[in-house]
Parts: C-alpha cells; sequence; structure tokens
C-alpha cells in the first residue's frame, strides 16, 4: 500500500499548486492578491470577495450590497425588502437598489443584480475584470 498512497499525496499536492499558479498574483498598493479573492479599491485598498459576493468599499470598510450601502463614504444599511429610500452620493442621489456610491461621490449601476465597479470616469461588470485590465494595458 505504501508506494500507493505515496501516488495519491504527490498527485493532491501537485494539484495544489497547478491551481494556485493558474490564476496571476496582482499588487494593490504594498500588497498581493489573487483577483478570484479580493478587490482592490483605488490601487491601494482590498475588500474580499465572499461566497462569490464582491465587497465593496465605504471609506475604510468593506460591505455587501445586500446588507448595506455606501452614502458619501458612510455605511447606510440597507434593508433590500423595505422602502425605497433616496441617498446621497456627494451632489448626486441615488437608489440603493440601483446604484453603488464609490469614494464618496461616484455612481455605479447595478447589471443584472450585480454592482459595477469604477475604473477611471467609467463603470464596468468585475465578471469582466480581466477583459478590461487587458484593455488598459493596451
Ligand atoms: C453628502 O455630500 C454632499 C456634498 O458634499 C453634501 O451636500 C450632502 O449633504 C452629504 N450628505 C450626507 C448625508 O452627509
Ligand atoms: C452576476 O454575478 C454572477 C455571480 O458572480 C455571475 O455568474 C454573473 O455572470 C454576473 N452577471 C453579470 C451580468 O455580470
Amino acid at each position: 500500500m505504501a508506494p500507493l498512497i505515496y501516488f495519491v499525496l504527490t498527485a493532491l499536492v501537485a494539484g495544489v499548486v497547478v491551481a494556485q499558479s493558474s490564476e496571476d498574483l496582482l499588487s494593490c498598493g504594498s500588497a498581493m492578491y489573487y483577483p478570484s479573492q479580493y478587490t482592490c479599491f483605488d490601487d491601494d485598498f482590498l475588500c474580499p470577495i465572499i461566497n462569490g459576493d464582491i465587497n465593496l468599499r465605504c471609506g475604510d470598510a468593506c460591505y455587501s450590497t445586500s446588507q448595506y450601502s455606501c452614502s458619501n463614504d458612510t455605511l447606510v444599511s440597507y434593508d433590500p425588502n423595505g422602502p425605497e429610500t433616496l441617498e446621497d452620493c456627494g451632489d448626486a442621489q441615488f437608489y440603493p437598489d440601483q446604484y453603488v456610491c464609490l469614494d464618496g461621490d461616484f455612481l455605479c449601476p447595478f447589471i443584472d443584480g450585480n454592482a459595477t465597479l469604477r475604473c477611471g470616469d467609467a463603470c464596468y461588470p468585475p465578471s469582466q475584470y480581466k477583459y478590461v485590465s487587458a484593455i488598459s494595458l493596451v
């Protein structure tokens, strides 16, 4: 049995190495991260992706759009089943089921239920992040 066990362990270890090296580490300020696990905001602030839920930055916090919205860089609790309330985003106002307020004054819309993220003066769906970053490298 010993040779068989050795083989299985080797295969498991090899699998882990392959799985990790298939995704490139990116830098966010002085930190390194896997884009499947974190999102980098403003080039220096990481927020986690928890069970596919991309948490967004709000001031110095990270939040889930299913529980909070962010108005002027301040967290506001959000009830998806409650009445619609307008919130401030800098000089603009928004409904938290339709937009997210980034950097305290920049609105990005939800598309098909997913928040989009800021890239300069544009918003992009994070499911196409690699596509967008490839364009910005060109
Ligand atoms: C949000 O910021 C804008 C612009 O600075 C300000 O007019 C507004 O009163 C702020 N709203 C809140 C709730 O702080
Ligand atoms: C919304 O998010 C889900 C889960 O991450 C993903 O499968 C889907 O492709 C996203 N839709 C859009 C339009 O990005």
